[in-house]
């Protein structure tokens, strides 16, 4: 069965064409971060009309690249939710009038699956269940996962996600948009120990995380020097704050894995792409036994192939889409 699949719930618009469950025959990405670099985040108006300027061509392209027509499609999957829902509704709605016209099943797709099932892209597949941390620019949560339909979510940020942590220390240091790459290139040059801010832990045992305290208290950091005029050590805050960030990440998913019993870890979003959080959850993942599945980065980040594989589970279950149905800015798997 060949999957066409559309992702379109923030500022990247996906098409990927899939030949179930996971061979991925075309995943194009296009980004805009032109669009919203001028403004130091996402617009959503105008993250919606470079979709519908997006769509069409992605998608031709996905196809060309698969060597695909439409006429071999026979399952549509989009991104339902959560997400801006201006932007959700293009690739939902196109999705949808797509499978309409060519009289085949679409299904819509919760984009945190889409995380949750990334790894089974690569090989080896990580046996169930496992323990996913998925850590992007809207999300940083933690889920057990059963199966390829089964997610139960076991922690959440109760304040920023842990990408949106990064961008906004990257703002705040005039590194631009998106921060999180930037701020991490320079903490490879400075000293994870030069500065100590603090770690929310949050209540003993608790698999929820909080990012605000930290960026306070980097804001703070960084206004004293301006305040005393001594030149900001740049790469010293990237190198503690990048480290504070990693270390409650890798530890809570650490605890959530040993809680369930679970032997394989999955990480996922686009924050996936950060080397000390890879690094140290790999060391720490050996250590404890635990098998460790980071997707190619370009499945890690916002794609379409994900949501055509959690589609194609889907439609297993019959999940078929309805012409009303309607997109959602809320994940309830979160
Ligand atoms: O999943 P994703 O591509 O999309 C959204 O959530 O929209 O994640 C983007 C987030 C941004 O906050 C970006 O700064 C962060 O992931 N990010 C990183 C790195 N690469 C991307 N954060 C830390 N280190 C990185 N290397």
């Amino acid at each position: 069965m060949l999957i066409l699949a559309i992702e379109s719930s923030c500022d990247d618009t996906a098409a990927a064409v899939v030949a179930a469950p996971d061979q991925v025959q075309a995943n194009i990405i296009s980004s805009q971060f032109d669009v919203h670099a001028p403004f130091g985040g996402i617009v959503p108006e105008l993250a919606s009309r470079a979709h519908i300027e997006a769509i069409w061509p992605v998608v031709t392209r996905a196809l060309t690249e698969a060597g695909a027509s439409l006429d071999d499609i026979e399952l549509v999957a989009a991104t339902q939710g959560p997400g801006l829902v201006g932007s959700l509704l293009v690739g939902f709605t196109f999705a949808k009038a797509l499978a309409l016209v060519k009289n085949i099943p679409c299904v819509g797709v919760d984009h945190m699956a889409g995380h949750l099932l990334s790894a089974h892209l690569g090989s080896p597949a990580p046996a169930f269940p496992y323990t996913a941390l998925v850590v992007s620019g809207g999300n940083t949560s933690l889920f057990t996962v059963n199966n390829y339909t089964d997610f139960k979510c076991i922690g959440r940020t109760r304040d920023d996600a842990a990408g949106e942590a990064f961008d906004k220390v990257a703002k705040l240091l005039g590194l631009g948009y998106p921060g999180g790459p930037a701020v991490s290139r320079l903490a490879g040059t400075g000293d994870p120990r030069a500065i100590s801010f603090p770690r929310a832990w949050l209540d003993k045992d608790s698999l929820d995380f909080s990012f605000s305290g930290l960026k306070t208290s980097v804001v703070n950091t960084v206004n004293r020097y301006r305040q005393k005029k001594i030149p900001v050590p740049t790469e010293d805050i990237c190198a503690s704050f990048e480290e504070a960030v990693v270390e409650v990440l890798v530890e809570k998913t650490l605890l959530a894995a040993r809680k369930n019993d679970h032997r394989a870890v999955i990480l996922g979003g686009g924050v996936a792409s950060n080397k000390r959080l890879r690094g140290q959850l790999a060391k720490r993942c050996e250590s404890n036994g635990l098998k460790l599945h980071v997707p190619e980065p370009v499945f890690c980040t916002d794609n379409a192939a994900m949501i055509a594989l959690a589609g194609y589970y889907r439609f297993m279950r019959d999940e078929i889409l309805q012409p009303d149905d309607d997109a959602y800015s809320r994940s309830p798997l979160n």
